[in-house]
C-alpha cells in the first residue's frame, strides 16, 4: 500500500498525462525510488492505481533493466557489454569488478554496498567501454577508475 506522500506524488506525475495508464514508467521509476525496488505487491498497488492489468505492469518490470525486483546495493554498477563496450575492454571492466567486489552479474555484496549487473547498449556508445554508477554514466573505464569508484564508496 503507497503511503500517502507517494501517493501525492504519483497523483503529480499522473496529472500530467491525458490518460492515468500512460504515466506506467514514471510512476514505476517514482515508486522504485521511494521502495528501493518494484515488489510483487508494488506491481499490485501500481496495477490497482493506473487500472491496468498486473500482468502489464509486470511486464514493464521485467522488461527494462533500469527497475529492480530485488534490492540493489547503495552503489549499482550497470556496465555495458554491447559491441562498442566489447570492443574496447567492457569484458576486462566486469572482470575486475567482479574480482574486487567477490560477486557475479546480479549479486550485491553481504555488507549492501555494491552490486553488479550486466547491460545492453545504454546508448552512450562514444564513452566506451562505459556504465551507470546508479544513475550516472561513467564512460572511458579502466581498471584505475573502477579501483577509485569502489574506494570512494566503500
Ligand atoms: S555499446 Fe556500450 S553504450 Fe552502446
Amino acid at each position: 500500500m503507497f503511503t500517502t506522500e507517494l501517493l501525492r506524488q504519483l497523483d503529480k506525475i499522473t496529472g500530467q498525462y491525458e490518460q492515468k495508464q500512460a504515466a506506467l514508467l514514471p510512476v514505476l521509476h517514482a515508486v522504485q525510488e521511494k521502495e528501493g525496488l518494484i515488489s510483487p505487491e508494488s506491481e499490485q498497488d501500481v496495477s490497482r492505481y493506473l487500472g491496468v492489468p498486473v500482468v502489464h505492469v509486470h511486464e514493464a518490470v521485467s522488461f527494462y533493466h533500469l527497475f529492480h525486483q530485488t534490492k540493489k546495493g547503495k552503489c549499482h554498477f550497470s556496465v555495458c557489454q554491447t559491441t562498442s563496450c566489447a570492443l574496447l575492454g567492457g569484458e576486462d571492466i566486469i572482470g575486475h569488478i567482479k574480482d574486487r567486489l567477490g560477486i557475479k552479474p546480479g549479486e550485491t555484496t553481504p555488507d549492501g554496498k555494491f552490486s553488479l549487473s550486466v547491460v545492453e547498449c545504454l546508448g552512450a556508445c562514444e564513452l566506451a567501454p562505459m556504465m551507470q554508477c546508479n544513475k550516472e554514466y561513467r564512460g572511458f573505464l579502466n581498471k584505475k577508475k573502477i579501483n577509485e569508484l569502489i574506494d570512494q564508496n566503500k
